[in-house]
């Protein structure tokens, strides 16, 4: 893994926003769809803001992207301003000119009956576009991406699981309340996230410190998901220095 630190999450935001321009100008300029794996929390936030900065001052266009959100609380209506829809359409997707049948994020309303097939769906839906060109990914203070909590397998896929205690409780504020907060939510699965080209996971403060050293250096575990991101052959990590501050990188 490809490790970059940087003073303060400003400036790793603004090297993952540069790795998508990049990524996504090349593409445009041979008029290429571009998939990119999307993220929720507060930790990418700031990469939105700068991609809205470059489609608005520099002309990138979002025209040829198809995008892929990493989860959705379940059940949820998407209109709910909890939700990742919402989430999602405010922090990025109303601000640049992406087509609105071009972004695919988990539906927190499917009945449950036809959760399995859809998950299916969802994993085939990104197949048949080719692949994840760029996946951003945050983590969890359990050291969960996307929703896949520990326990979660390598060959995991997209489908619906059970939101861990301490996944809760981090929502809690958002909801107002852990007792509000969902106790289910849809996942792309560990499989389906190693499958992007190329992966940029984020984390931002002290708070996520430890659990990026185990998760960078720790024993690749299903209890500590993230560590599978160890075997996965295209990946950087972007800390903060608070987030950097317990590894030993001499
Ligand atoms: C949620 C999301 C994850 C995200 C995590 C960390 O659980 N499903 O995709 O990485 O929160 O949140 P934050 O970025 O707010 O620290």
């Amino acid at each position: 893994m490809n490790i970059n630190i940087f003073e303060n999450s400003d400036l790793g935001s603004q090297f993952v926003a540069n790795r998508i321009g990049k990524v996504l100008a090349a593409r445009n300029s041979v008029s290429r769809p571009t998939v990119l794996g999307l993220a929720t929390g507060s930790t990418p936030i700031e990469v939105y803001s700068e991609l809205i900065k470059k489609h608005r001052d520099e002309g990138l266009s979002f025209e040829n992207v198809v995008t892929f959100n990493l989860d959705e609380y379940y059940p949820m209506e998407p209109s709910d301003i909890q939700s990742y829809y919402h989430f999602m359409h405010q922090h990025l997707f109303d601000s640049v000119d992406i087509q609105p049948d071009n972004v695919f994020i988990p539906n927190g309303k499917i009945h449950e009956h036809k959760v399995i097939k859809y998950c299916e769906q969802y994993d085939d839906k990104i197949a048949q576009v080719g692949g994840i060109d760029i996946q951003i990914l945050g983590i969890g203070a359990n050291g969960h991406i996307g929703f896949n909590e520990p326990g979660s397998e390598l060959n995991s896929v997209t489908r619906l699981v059970e939101l861990d205690e301490q996944t809760r409780k981090d929502a809690a504020a958002t909801f107002n309340g852990i007792e509000n907060v969902p106790t289910s939510a849809i996942t792309m699965g560990i499989n389906t996230i190693l499958k992007a080209k190329e992966i940029l996971i984020m984390a931002w403060g002290k708070r996520k410190a430890e659990i990026i050293k185990q998760c960078l250096f720790g024993e690749v575990t299903s209890t500590k998901p993230a560590t599978f991101l160890q075997t996965h052959p295209n990946v950087s990590v972007v800390l903060d220095a608070e987030a950097a501050s317990l590894l030993d990188l001499d």
